[in-house]
């Protein structure tokens, strides 16, 4: 495991597909950049490595790639993100709030089968533990409503039914198991009430840190 920058704040956003992790990410950070902090957002797959845009290149696919290989593209993509832009930040100082990290892999190539453990495990060799998960718990059904309201080009593969009903367990399953972690949230509600609960949650832990 990598070791982590004292001086930063990590935390991540997690959810399945359609949850609004990039608009609540996003609209973190402008809360908390409202509040004095130096917050940035970043995400994964990103765009720019290698790996990364394969990845996004496969998504849209007839075909899954095969498991294994999939996750050693999200895997290599993570060690990019994490050299070029958290662990750089977080020595500054800011508040890095990051939309997905290896609990989506542990949550999505976790579905298709890969073992968890074996996920966790090659993932902590080279990653850092976040001080934080915001997991946004919405139904499998009003997340593929919300994507087909929102999209143009409609479910992509990793988005049918049954899949994100396997990654929302998995979800869930991880927050039991790491309770110190994970804080649930439940995105049901509008954009407004859930962002409003999440900035009150937000400043309370960067308050008691
Ligand atoms: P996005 O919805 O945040 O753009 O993410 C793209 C897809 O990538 C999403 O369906 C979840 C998937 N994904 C994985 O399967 N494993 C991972 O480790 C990550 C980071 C994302």
């Amino acid at each position: 495991m990598l070791e982590s920058p004292s001086s930063g704040v990590f935390i991540c956003v997690e959810g399945i597909d359609g949850s609004g992790k990039t608009t609540h990410s996003r609209l973190l950070v402008g809360y908390l950049c409202s509040l004095g902090f130096d917050a940035v957002y970043t995400t994964e797959p990103t765009r720019y490595s290698l790996p990364g845009r394969r990845l996004r290149e496969s998504f849209f696919a007839p075909e899954r790639l095969p498991v294994e290989e999939e996750f050693r593209l999200f895997l290599e993509d993570r060690v990019i993100h994490l050299r070029a832009e958290v662990i750089p930040l977080l020595k500054d100082g800011k508040v890095v709030i990051t939309d997905r990290y290896y609990f989506s892999s542990v949550a999505y190539q976790g579905s298709r089968g890969l073992d968890w453990n074996y996920i966790l495990e090659e993932n902590l060799k080279v990653a850092i533990v976040p001080n934080l998960v915001l997991l946004l718990d919405l139904s499998v059904d009003e997340a593929l409503a919300r994507i087909s309201a929102d999209r143009e080009e409609g479910v992509n593969t990793f988005e049918k039914k049954e899949n994100l009903q396997k990654v929302n367990d998995i979800y869930l399953k991880l927050a039991e198991k790491f309770p110190k972690l994970f804080h649930v949230i439940d995105v049901h509600n509008s954009i407004q009430t859930v962002q409003e609960e999440l900035q009150t949650f937000i400043s309370n832990f960067l308050e008691k840190r």
